[in-house]
């Protein structure tokens, strides 16, 4: 039964909006599963194409049987993604025109496919593995090693799954680091934790002088190799343990995008202090990823990153408020710390300086 809030005198009934996100919240798992389905069948390009087209004319496009993709469509509508004629015919809204139409490498059916197939069933050992105080939905996949990252090496689909998901949602959060100006004047990036290449892809794409150096365990490092034609000359791989191996040399910035959020604050001073050790003066760090809010209330993305880390990946970590990363910056020895949030997708850049 919907929430039934109390009806002013005279008045429409107010609607309390934490009862009604609470109404579609705890819908959400169901529908947000409809709408992987409808991208995989492509009802959303369908439609894009064919606005307005009919229940048979779908059902012939998708090839599904009618009283299936009624369930589906009739999902899909309550979300708001679709919309119904008078006619009967169907349309996309235009949130998703603009967000689940255009193909490409950030489409969202990559990060969403990759969120169905590894985040969200993880997601269902949450009170076991908070309790425990370590990710146990590690279980699930083959190996001892304990991370994510390492065991999905054993799995090379699911791999290539993951990164195409990470890759798709870097792209989208990804412009605010390209244009950062103190990139102008970097020669030699050592990208950490760098995945498949795709932001020193763009990095390189935008700034012609630069070369980098993508720093990752070994099975995700040669992914690397295979970065965009344009660029490929100026990116060297480079298989390797953050940890157990050094950092190398040569490199006048180091940036760590999406990864050090992954470690407790002991792991993370110890990589930005190899950071610091492998810079010459005057060379910066860059800290890029999810910030959460400074009073920890805020930020849907930096909620769902945390969980994941924490019951799946690294059984650690979190999207750190901005004066976390300050901190842990000033304390491996950088100077001129600063930080500029705001960014899409509740992002945040920090930026340290070697004397
Ligand atoms: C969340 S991804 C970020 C990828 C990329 N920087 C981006 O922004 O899209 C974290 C990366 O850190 C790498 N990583 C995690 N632990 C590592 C370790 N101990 N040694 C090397 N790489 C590691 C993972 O393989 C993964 O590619």
């Amino acid at each position: 039964m919907p929430a039934q809030p109390p009806r002013p005198a005279g008045g429409a009934p107010a609607v309390d909006p934490v009862a009604e996100r609470f109404h579609f919240l705890v819908n959400a798992p169901a529908l947000f599963n409809a709408v992987v389905t409808a991208l995989e069948w492509d009802v959303f390009g369908h439609l894009s194409a064919h606005a307005g087209a009919s229940f048979e004319e779908l059902r012939t496009a998708t090839g599904v049987p009618a009283h299936p993709l009624r369930i589906l469509l009739h999902a899909v509508c309550t979300t708001g993604l679709l919309e119904r004629n008078p006619d009967g015919g169907y349309r996309n809204a235009p949130a998703a025109a603009e967000l689940l139409v255009p193909d490409g490498p950030d489409n969202w059916r990559h990060i969403l496919t990759g969120w169905r197939e590894i985040y969200y069933p993880a997601f269902s050992r949450m009170s076991e593995a908070l309790a425990a105080g370590t990710n146990t939905a590690l279980d699930a996949y083959p190996g001892d090693e304990p991370t994510l990252y390492r065991r999905l090496a054993h799995e090379p689909e699911l791999e290539a799954v993951f990164h195409r998901s990470m890759s798709a949602f870097t792209l989208k959060s990804l412009d605010a680091l390209v244009e950062t100006e103190e990139f102008a004047t970097v020669r030699h990036l050592l990208d950490i934790g760098g995945g498949d290449g795709t932001t020193s892809a763009r990095l390189l794409a935008r700034h012609p002088g630069m070369r980098s150096t993508v720093f990752d365990i070994p099975s995700v490092a040669r992914l690397a190799a295979d970065a965009d034609p344009g660029v490929a000359d100026r990116v060297r791989p480079h298989p390797g343990d953050l940890f157990t191996d050094p950092f190398p040399a040569g490199a006048d910035a180091v940036l760590f995008s999406h990864v050090l959020e992954i470690f407790s604050a002991e792991q993370i001073t110890e990589l930005l202090t190899k950071a610091y050790d492998a810079l010459p003066s005057g060379g910066r760090v860059f800290v890029y990823g999810y910030n959460a809010s400074d009073d920890e209330t805020g930020g849907w993305y930096s909620a769902r990153l945390s969980l994941y880390l924490n019951v799946l990946a690294s059984g650690q970590g979190m999207a750190y408020p901005a004066r976390d990363w300050e901190e842990w910056m000033r304390r491996a020895g950088f100077d001129a710390v600063r930080t500029r949030t705001g960014y899409p997708y509740e992002h945040g850049l920090t930026i340290g300086t070697k004397r």
